[in-house]
């Protein structure tokens, strides 16, 4: 069925920028609690970061508008979107062999009546625009992360037949161009959402892609995340992570023009009674201000859970990678968190093989693992992007070197976070409950530092913080027993 006719679309997976003041009245009027289905169903499909994930969703919204229905089923999908990531080499040409299997499928659809449209968005996009298309002829419609809220006029066009690609950083602001979800949508994705508060980045890691494909830092503004926090809030949302790629730096106006931190925007957030915890991600060493720190402190409802990649632990290839930032200021900068709040665990990114890193070189990151201690962490071997200055580098690492360099920190790092799991057991902690738990009469959720914890207990729980006595530690989830206020006084 072609785009024509299709009034519904299902997706998974969405996007925004800009600064302008916003009233909540302003904003976009909400979608009708149901949208018209009319058959045609779309399917985003999300990689890489949450920033996508977020993209997604308003993708979804944006497309819910316009009367397509979200289905997970590829099979019953008109429009496929692939809202894909750049960071590494092998996440791009992920994509590329997605893009493969969904031609077959779209001949296959062809040859018997029925219309597909294949849509790549998000970083992949931005970085390599029409090559997409030349490389892969099943491809409609290429949009970039800055540019997706014109999808709807975008299809339309694509629809005629017409094969087109927009990354354009549109001047518009493509949040005052996305329709807020309905009631039943924010209750269908869940306790625990988040809210893009900023965008881009303007550091430049000489590794780094996303300043090419996301564009420079734009911190939306108080009013608008307020009004979009409240929505998501009144329909049953109790934990808010506020995302952007360089969190940290964010700095909204509110109404009279005056710049926010994050930490004041937290602070306001948590004020609204609905909201039982606040999170936020990523960010970076050089934006993590005093106040933000202070913040774990002064923000019962602020997790003491904090996302700091490091990406190495030698001064040299730090300067290197153009971090701005030294292994004793990201040492100084835990001390001062974990001051503030002594339970506050941390977790990084980090990368081994950039470009002239030494045997020492790793070995001091595998000391600053050491003397910091994480509860989860993320590691790469460093791939080379086009465009930027780690690339051009002639003293590019050894494959072998790498991956054994990666084997040997995701070793110690793993071994950190089983450690930091275990030492929960016997503990009593807050859980928030986000679902059914994979067997009958279990729940699912969140201790306050990510790790997943399930409790035999009844489904109406869910969006409730609970205390719960941790009974038990697996390899990627904790086993707890709700308990009672007195049994707790007793303990
Ligand atoms: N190679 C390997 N890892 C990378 N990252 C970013 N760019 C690269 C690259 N070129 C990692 C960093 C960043 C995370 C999101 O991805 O660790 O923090
Ligand atoms: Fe990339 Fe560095 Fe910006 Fe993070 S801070 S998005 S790693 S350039």
């Amino acid at each position: 069925m072609g785009l024509a006719e299709s009034r519904t679309i299902s997706l998974k997976g969405a996007d925004k920028i800009s600064t302008r003041v916003q009233n909540a009245s302003e904003l976009p009027s909400p979608a009708p609690e149901s949208a018209p289905s009319e058959g045609g169903k779309v399917l985003v499909k999300s990689y890489g970061c949450q920033m996508n994930v977020y993209d997604a969703t308003r993708m979804a919204d944006l497309l819910g508008r316009e009367g397509y229905a979200e289905t997970a089923d590829e099979a019953e999908a008109d429009l496929v979107i692939l809202n894909t990531c750049h960071i590494r080499e092998k996440a791009a040409e992920k994509i590329y062999s997605e893009l493969g299997k969904l031609a077959l499928e779209k001949r296959e659809r062809e040859a018997s009546g029925r219309e597909m449209k294949i849509v790549v968005a998000g970083c992949v996009a931005q970085a390599e625009g029409e090559e997409v298309l030349r490389r892969q002829r099943a491809v409609d419609l290429v949009v970039g992360p800055q540019s997706y809220h014109r999808l709807p006029d975008l299809l339309k066009q694509a629809k005629g037949g017409q094969r087109l690609t927009d990354t354009e950083f549109a001047v518009e602001d493509k949040f005052d161009a996305l329709p807020q979800p309905s009631r039943a949508q924010i209750r269908a994705r869940g306790v625990s959402t988040f809210v893009t508060v900023q965008e881009g980045c303007d550091k430049f890691c000489s590794f780094c892609v996303v300043p090419y494909t996301r564009g420079a830092e734009v911190s939306r503004p108080v009013a608008d995340i307020v009004a979009e926090t409240r929505r998501l809030v009144d329909a049953g949302v109790r934990e808010i992570t506020l995302i952007g790629q360089n969190v940290n730096a964010y700095c909204g106006v509110d109404e009279k023009g005056a710049e926010w931190s994050l930490a004041s925007l937290l602070g306001r957030l948590a004020e609204m009674p609905g909201i039982k915890r606040l999170r936020y991600t990523t960010s970076h060493p050089v934006d993590m201000a005093q106040d933000l720190i202070d913040a774990h402190e002064a923000i019962p409802k602020l997790m003491p859970f904090v996302h700091l990649p490091v990406q190495s632990g030698s001064d040299r290839v730090l300067k290197a990678m153009n971090r701005k930032h030294t292994v004793a200021g990201y040492l100084d900068i835990i001390a001062r968190l974990r001051k503030a709040r002594p339970d506050v665990a941390m977790s990084s990114d980090f990368i081994v093989g950039f470009p002239g890193e030494t045997d020492e070189d790793f070995e001091a990151t595998m000391a600053l693992v050491r003397e910091a201690g994480f509860a989860s962490s993320f590691s790469f071997k460093y791939s080379p992007r086009p465009g930027t200055p780690g690339a051009e580098r002639a003293d590019q690492i050894d494959e072998e070197v790498k991956r054994a360099r990666l084997a040997a920190l995701q070793a110690l790092l793993e071994e950190q976070r089983q450690a930091f799991n275990a030492a929960t057991v016997g503990k009593t902690i807050d859980v928030l409950f986000e679902k059914p738990g994979r067997h009958e009469g279990q729940i699912g959720g969140k201790s306050p530092y990510m790790q997943a914890v399930h409790v035999n207990g009844p489904a109406d729980m869910i969006g409730e913080v609970a205390r719960v006595a941790i009974v038990a530690a697996g390899s990627n989830s904790l086993a707890g027993r709700l308990i009672s206020e007195g049994e707790e006084a007793k303990a």
